[in-house]
């Protein structure tokens, strides 16, 4: 089996294990309020019935709190969670090996479910339906079928593109989710949360500057608010003020709406090489030299729906909002003319 399969990478965020400001219950966790109370009321029903949760999906860009959200499903239903990811389970003795483990109503929580090859879905259909895995032992020649019950147990998977999910996965999910990009408010209220947990205040002036440019993504705010941090402490502040939180984002290359310098060379490369599009993907990928799922996963949501972006059937297309975006930056008041320049 891969290290990775259990391993505690997925609470590792920005090179420290980030356990601290990880909220743990229900009750902690911020925003996503149709979500939560709707797992809320499932997690009792479950309970009262004594019966494992349904399997559940939970889907959206990356930093939303899809892995957050599994391990509170665990903690909530009070079981243990074992964790493995999509692309490390390659072979049937992988999975196999990770569901011996399990003990009655565990939580099995899979990472980038969508990487998991076709051949191990099918040996998830009858573990996921019916708590039983029906495997092919021996060599060829020699082989034979064993099927082995399994303890119930609840399977949650995490993705960032539920698309690449094959239809007989999908439907055998009894509760699908979708984490949405955060508000300034939620955003300000996690910032507030992690100040806490941290030891390092902020005022409401800076908190809310910050949230505005966290891309509406938790982990970006934590990130960015460690950053900032770091500038304070440096500065001899015992308090994060709106001074140098401006001053250690515009030196991060952060903009006003939370625009970086990936948002601005892909804005920037439609406009300019492309004539504000459309452009396909592949070729706005070698343009500006990034992976097409990285655009399609990481860089591309909130351009779209923030409108820097439209989709269209012939491909990328930059909005008006885009062209003024860029031309108010490009005159200079923001960064100083040179920062964003790529
Ligand atoms: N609702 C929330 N309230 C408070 N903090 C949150 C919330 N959601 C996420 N966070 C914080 O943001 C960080 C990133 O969340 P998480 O790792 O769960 O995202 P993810 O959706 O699993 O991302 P990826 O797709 O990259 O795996 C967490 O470390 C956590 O501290
Ligand atoms: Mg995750």
């Amino acid at each position: 089996m891969d290290e990775r399969v259990v391993s505690q990478e997925e609470l590792v965020d920005d090179g420290i294990i980030d356990n601290s400001i990880r909220p743990e219950l229900l009750d902690e966790y911020i925003g996503q309020s149709e979500v939560k109370e709707n797992i809320r009321v499932f997690i009792e029903a479950a309970k009262l019935r004594n019966e494992p949760l349904d399997h559940v999906l939970l889907y959206g860009p990356p930093g939303l709190g899809k892995t957050t959200l599994a391990y509170i499903i665990a903690r909530e239903l009070g079981v243990n969670i074992k964790t493995a990811s999509g692309p490390s389970i390659e072979k049937s003795g992988d999975l196999a090996a990770i569901l011996s483990t399990l003990e009655p109503g565990d939580v099995l929580f899979i990472d980038e479910i969508h990487r998991m090859p076709r051949y191990i879905e099918e040996i998830l259909y009858p573990a996921m339906e019916d708590f039983s895995l029906d495997i092919i032992i021996g060599s060829e020649g020699n082989s034979r079928n064993i099927k082995i019950d399994l303890p119930p147990f609840t399977l949650v998977g995490a993705t960032t593109r539920a698309g690449d999910l094959s239809g007989p996965l999908r439907d055998r999910f009894g509760i699908i989710s979708k984490l949405k990009f955060y508000t300034k408010e939620e955003l300000a209220a996690i910032i507030k949360r992690t100040s806490r947990v941290l030891a390092m205040p902020i005022d409401d002036d800076a908190a809310n500057e910050l949230a505005s440019r966290s891309r509406g993504t938790p982990r970006i705010a934590n990130r960015l608010f460690k950053r900032v941090r770091d500038f304070a402490i440096v500065d001899g502040k015992e308090e994060i003020d709106l001074d140098i939180t401006n001053k250690a984002l515009d030196r991060l290359k952060v903009d006003k709406d939370g625009l970086d310098e990936t948002d601005y060379q892909l804005l920037k490369a439609i406009i300019e090489r492309f004539n504000g599009g459309p452009v396909g993907v592949d070729a706005l990928a070698s343009s500006i030299g990034e992976e097409v799922t990285t655009i399609e996963d990481v860089i591309e949501p909130y351009l779209l729906q923030e409108g820097y972006l439209k989709r269209t059937s012939r491909g990328r297309t930059v909005t008006d909002k885009a062209y003024q975006h860029l031309h108010i930056s490009y005159q200079g008041g923001l960064f100083g003319g040179d920062g964003l320049d790529v």
